[in-house]
């Protein structure tokens, strides 16, 4: 895959390499990750609305009456549960207006496919534009079920908002919805064979929330022969491209 999709958006701002590499540090503790997930939320969010439609709005100020501009769609953000709510209170100070409608998927550890366990949306699409908060865009699965599921719902826009991304996701993701903008702090290297992201941050989820559950959970563990075989074929994928 060349460094950079169409649809790949990778955040140039010095404010942002820094505050990842204090993310990805291995001895920041969860009070300091939580803090860093949702400053780098606000300055990749900011980014990400940018193309955001304006429309004309007629207001007084104290001196007299103007033409000003206000933002045109509905917007919504949709966290992938769990890891995504820790984006969720960023982007609401950026877009206190915006609805928030959580997605719930785990990743299955030895297939690597998203599961579905949460779903509360209304049958007709609210928004217009939707927002995917998820910390971590690796094999490109959950991300890809969400826009499945937001697409099938009617939303007529959707961005994907991620602190880092596997080329391997990029893949999937842009190849499965080219129309999606996918917005990260960095593009890492690849995958290893339990499906993490290298050099990554670990697990976003259990950094986030404190939920360690021991040595033979954690990222660099030995692998399944099944999940390895799952990344090599995401990485035989990559390479014909
Ligand atoms: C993590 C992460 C993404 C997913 C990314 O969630 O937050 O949702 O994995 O992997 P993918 O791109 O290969 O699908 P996880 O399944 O660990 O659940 P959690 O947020 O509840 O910890
Ligand atoms: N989920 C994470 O939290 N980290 C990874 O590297 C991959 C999936």
């Amino acid at each position: 895959m060349p460094e950079t999709s169409s649809s790949l958006h990778v955040s140039p701002h010095p404010l942002v390499a820094h505050k990842l590499a204090l993310l990805r540090d291995k001895h920041t503790e969860p009070k300091q990750f939580r803090e860093l997930v949702r400053e780098l939320t606000w300055l990749l969010g900011y980014e990400a609305m940018a193309d955001l439609t304006l429309q004309p709005s007629r207001i007084e100020t104290p001196l007299e009456p103007m033409d000003a501009q206000r933002l045109e769609p509905r917007v919504g953000l949709i966290p992938i549960l769990r890891a995504g709510l820790g984006m969720v209170d960023a982007m609401l100070e950026l877009l206190p207006t915006a609805e928030v409608w959580h997605i719930g998927l785990y990743r299955d550890e030895r297939t690597l496919k998203p599961v579905e366990y949460y779903n509360k949306l209304p049958d007709a699409a609210t928004v217009q534009v939707c927002l995917i908060l998820d910390p971590m865009l690796a094999t490109g699965g959950s991300s890809a079920a969400t826009v499945d599921i937001l697409k099938h719902w009617g939303a007529a826009r959707v961005k994907q908002l991620s602190l880092i991304a596997a080329p391997e996701g990029v893949r999937t993701l842009s190849s499965t919805h080219p129309d999606v903008d996918i917005h990260v702090a960095a593009l890492d290297s690849h995958l290893n064979e339990r499906g993490y992201i290298v050099p990554g941050l670990g697990d976003a989820g259990d950094r986030q929330f404190g939920t360690f559950a021991g040595p033979a959970s954690e990222p660099g563990h030995g692998p399944d022969p099944h999940t390895a075989e799952v990344v090599r074929n995401l990485q035989r994928d990559l390479r014909k491209e």
